[in-house]
């Protein structure tokens, strides 16, 4: 097994056995993006109902170049760090744009899926051969001992598709003092928000009668299955979502059907659920910009600028360091 594989599955197993001992269970949200995963999130952004992709590919369609001109705010090299660059979807976009401006740049993506990460290096050099590419596979928190050897180095860092939204208080908190902490003063980040909003469109996009979301979310205990060689009987589990308009809170749950015992053969652990006991699997928060405002500042950063879609519903958030 590649040496990447192996701390991601030890990972696996460590943040498993540490979420399915707790009460209430939970599983960590990063871990749904194996290549099968990935797979079924590409099904959730092509409904229409998961509005969020739409909202963000209008922003960087209509907004391109105001964004790139905010993001590039003078001719000094820099590197462009994606955190959570899946397909690439949204930035391709941007880079095309940025390339124009003719700024010198290297992008540097960052995923937990080796195979997306592969995937898109390999299609962004027949789309872009001449930009210069250094993909990373990992956790977040890891990319500091890569970015170690250039830390004078000025640095863009978009992290797209409202995944802060996934971090509890004390994630956000941490994830963002990462974020102070590998930036220099005039450093920029661009952070997708999603903004609170009528809570039956956000019941839809995160429940969807297709059944993607409910695939992608038993697939965690498949991979489970797969890698940790466990036996969850994944027609046990039945997914349930929640909309909270209060804290602005969707959370899904898998919720155990029967009284049951799953093994993690490799390690020996047990687990036990009793009839209709749920595993939190994911949180996605809706944001409102007064909020994202604290945020920033409570980590030392700026707003720079909001770039929202014509609905409102969504807003890229541009900050730079103090
Ligand atoms: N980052 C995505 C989001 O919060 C992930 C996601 C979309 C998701 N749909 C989901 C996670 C359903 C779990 C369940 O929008």
């Amino acid at each position: 097994m590649p040496v990447e594989s192996s701390i991601i599955t030890t990972a696996l197993q460590n943040d498993a056995v540490m979420g399915l001992s707790c009460d209430p269970k939970y599983l960590l949200s990063k871990y749904f993006y194996d290549s099968r995963g990935s797979d079924l999130f590409r099904e959730i952004m092509q409904m229409p109902e998961y509005y969020l992709t739409g909202c963000e590919l209008e922003i960087f369609r209509n907004q391109k170049k105001i964004i790139t001109e905010a993001l590039v705010n003078n001719t000094e090299r820099f590197d462009l760090v994606e955190l959570g660059s899946g397909d690439g979807l949204k930035t391709r976009i941007l880079l095309e744009e940025i390339i124009k401006s003719g700024a010198e740049f290297r992008y540097v993506p960052v995923d937990i899926s080796s195979e997306a990460n592969r995937e898109l290096v390999d299609s962004l050099a027949v789309n872009f051969p001449d930009l210069p590419v250094d993909p990373f596979t990992g956790d977040f928190f890891r990319l500091t001992e890569k970015l170690n050897g250039s830390v004078s180095q000025k640095k863009v860092i978009l992290f797209l598709g409202s995944n802060i939204g996934n971090f509890n208080d004390h994630e956000t908190n941490d994830f963002l003092t990462f974020l102070a902490d590998i930036c220099s003063t005039g450093d920029r980040v661009l952070i997708g928000f999603d903004l609170k909003k009528s809570p039956g469109v956000i019941m839809d996009a995160y429940n969807d009668s297709h059944g993607h979301t409910a695939r992608f979310n038993l697939n965690h205990l498949e991979r489970l299955n797969r890698e940790l060689e466990a036996d969850f009987q994944i027609d046990k589990f039945e997914h349930h979502t929640t909309y909270n308009p209060l804290g602005g809170e969707v959370r899904s749950y898998l919720v155990s059907t029967d009284q049951q015992e799953v093994t993690f053969k490799c390690s020996g652990d047990r687990f036990r659920f009793s009839k209709w006991e749920p595993i939190l699997m994911e949180r996605s928060r809706k944001f409102d910009l007064s909020k994202i405002k604290t945020l920033a500042n409570d980590h030392g950063f700026n707003v720079i600028r909001s770039f929202t879609d014509s609905k409102g519903w969504f807003v890229d958030s541009l900050w730079e360091k103090q």
